[in-house]
């Protein structure tokens, strides 16, 4: 979601307008805005885009005042409509907020409030917020500052917040933990916003707030940065900013993908967020509890997708049989709708779409749910079409991807498969409490070891000059790592162009071991649990014909090092889990290739983000 602001002398409204615009790549489900004219609060919101809220406040309100707040959502709580978009009143009507961010603990927070007597209009988050600031503020006698600060600190979650209180319209509050949130300083005025895209022509002067931090925003006087927790005061730095427009909408990096390659670990940490609780040994995830039966009467599960995310299916068949015990089958959701197939109301259906828009996919899913199966969905985007027609589902919260390429969905699908199976493994008993306990562990850890492989940029690059030129590539990995290899050649071909194959490693020498030659680059995944010895074994087929090999293999291997021309390390960890860290430096060989063959890496050519044609 995106975040502007404004306390100032100027017109505020085409401020934030503008602003707003600029923040549509961070999500465009809805968007809204509250201006305080003078006399009063302004609010008007829309399902859409930005311009759709511009001509809906041409016919609804005043565009005068000096002081506001907008937010365009890319929602996680609630469908997209008008009354989930942002912002949101207290029950007095007198706060008003706009939030990025997911509040966890908000259904325990908003059974407490409801006692009380706060009612909710909406089913987000931030509505429970924003009562719970005002119910501080009523209770303790509080300032705004301080009501803001009390709430946080009761909050479990992820957050950057604006509010004001329109009986004391002189300032703005904001706060952030783990949502970024920049504000500029110009003259006797102050511009907030997720970025400092909205704010570049008035002013390069900024304070990006850190976690933990939140700050009272007055327009004739000076910022006050405070810590969330304990309340000292910090010392504001102001930076100046040398980054063009484009720049700063990419977060500093030259592309979407490469920015979406390295936000992995903390969307991976977003998708499990609130849902795996390691401590107490839980997985809880609405759309499975409530359906558990289902899941555990299942005949089988069919897994339907197309492209990136019926990989992502492939990995989860191996995680799903191996640890729960269930039956998996893979389909492409092209083949599947078409092939007549035999499906009963004792199977599961899970389809996987980032976008929630496929064609192909959806109309699967309406080929299963007419022979009476029970359908869930795995989609990114809330609310899309995917997610209204399934029975019940789980968001990946992995945050808009733009590269065409997908990255960061891959592998926050995995992870929430991932926890699916393990749920199942755990009710059905398929598992020992240790391993469980075990897998909870590791996953957990995954984020920091996601940015330990991600630590190779520099030394993938300087493997990716050295086969930019090649003309094919084959890609080799087993067990878990065999739909990774998938994955690996499916990026390849989609950015760079070169012709690229995924295989099972075993089958090399079914076929394409007549490809290999002194010019042909193998990337072989070879970490060290899982059939190792028998990659190894691979590798040297390859060697003895001269083929030049790139081993993806665990830190600190030497083996694999003394046969392969190079070596990329990612660190150790469960076999299951181990696709979540063998995808990196695929995404990033594949990349780094492209940039140097001048290829359009965020649109390339041919491909769409979202196919919904079939
Ligand atoms: C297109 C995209 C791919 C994506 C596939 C499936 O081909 O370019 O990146 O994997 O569609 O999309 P979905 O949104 O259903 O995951």
């Amino acid at each position: 979601c995106g975040i502007v602001g404004y306390i100032g002398h100027r017109d505020a409204f085409p401020i934030i307008i503008e602003g707003l615009k600029r923040l549509e790549y961070r999500g465009y489900d809805s968007a809204g805005i509250a201006l305080f004219d003078g006399t009063d609060l302004k609010v008007t919101k829309t399902k859409g885009k930005v311009v759709d809220l511009e001509d809906r406040i041409k016919n609804e309100i005043t565009t005068n005042g000096t002081l506001g707040i907008g937010h365009t959502r890319w929602a996680t709580h609630g469908v997209p409509n008008d009354v989930n978009a942002h912002p949101h009143y207290s029950n007095s009507g007198n706060l008003v907020i706009i939030h990025n961010g997911i509040i966890e603990n908000y259904e325990s927070l908003k059974k407490e409030l409801s006692k009380r007597g706060y009612t909710f209009k909406s089913d987000t988050d931030t509505e429970v917020l924003i009562n719970l600031i005002e119910d501080v503020k009523i209770k303790e006698n509080v300032k705004l500052g301080k009501a803001v600060q009390v709430a946080l600190n009761q909050v479990v979650g992820a957050y950057s917040i604006a509010v004001f209180d329109k009986n004391k319209p002189d300032e703005i509050v904001i706060a952030r933990l783990g949502s970024p949130l920049a504000v500029g300083i110009g003259e006797n005025e102050f511009f907030i916003a997720s970025d400092a895209s909205p704010f570049l022509e008035y002013t390069k002067n900024a304070i990006y707030l850190e976690d933990e931090e939140m700050a009272i925003i007055r327009a004739n006087k000076e910022i006050k940065i405070r810590k969330i927790k304990d309340d000292s005061l910090v010392d504001p730095y102001v930076q100046e900013l040398q980054m063009n427009l484009e720049q700063i909408e990419k977060g500093g990096y030259d592309h979407f993908m490469l920015k979406e390659i390295f936000e992995q670990p903390n969307a991976i940490k977003d998708t499990y967020r609130g849902r795996m609780l390691v401590k107490e040994g839980i997985i809880k995830m609405a759309g499975v509890d409530d359906n558990i039966e289902k899941f555990l009467n299942a005949n089988r599960v069919i897994i339907v997708a197309c492209g990136t995310s019926w990989h992502a299916g492939l990995v989860a068949e191996y995680i799903f049989e191996d640890l729960a015990r269930i039956p998996v089958e893979v389909e492409y959701a092209s083949e599947f709708r078409y092939r007549n197939p035999v499906i009963t109301n004792k199977d599961v259906v899970i389809a996987i779409s980032q976008s929630g828009e496929t064609a192909d996919t959806l109309a699967a899913i309406k080929l299963a749910k007419a022979n009476g199966a029970f359908v869930f969905g795995v989609c990114n985007v809330v609310g899309s079409s995917i997610a209204r027609e399934t029975h019940a589902g789980a968001y990946t919260h992995a945050g808009p991807e733009i590269g065409v390429a997908s990255t960061k969905a891959f592998t926050t699908q995995i992870t929430l498969l991932t926890l699916i199976a393990l749920k199942l493994a755990k009710v059905k008993g398929e598992i020992s409490n240790t391993n469980y306990r075990y897998h909870l562990q590791e996953l957990e850890l995954i984020p920091e070891k996601v940015q330990k492989a991600l630590e190779s940029d520099e030394h993938i690059k300087a493997v990716a000059s050295i086969y930019k030129d090649a003309r094919n590539c084959l890609y080799l990995g087993r067990g878990y790592n065999f739909p990774v290899a998938l994955e690996g050649a499916l990026k390849l071909k989609e950015i760079s162009y070169i012709h690229a194959e995924g295989y099972p490693a075993a089958e090399m020498k079914h076929g394409p071991i007549a490809l290999i030659d002194e010019n042909m680059p193998i990337v072989v995944i070879a970490t060290k649990k899982g059939h190792y010895e028998k990659v190894v074994s691979n590798i040297e087929e390859i060697k003895a014909r001269q083929g030049k090999i790139i081993g993806i293999v665990t830190e600190g291997d030497t083996n694999v090092k003394k046969l392969a021309d190079h070596v990329i390390e990612v660190p150790e960890t469960l076999e299951s889990l181990s696709p979540l860290l063998t995808t990196i430096p695929l995404q990033l060989l594949s990349y780094h290739i492209a940039v140097m063959l001048g290829k359009n890496v965020d649109q390339p050519r041919n491909l769409a983000k979202s196919v919904t044609v079939e």
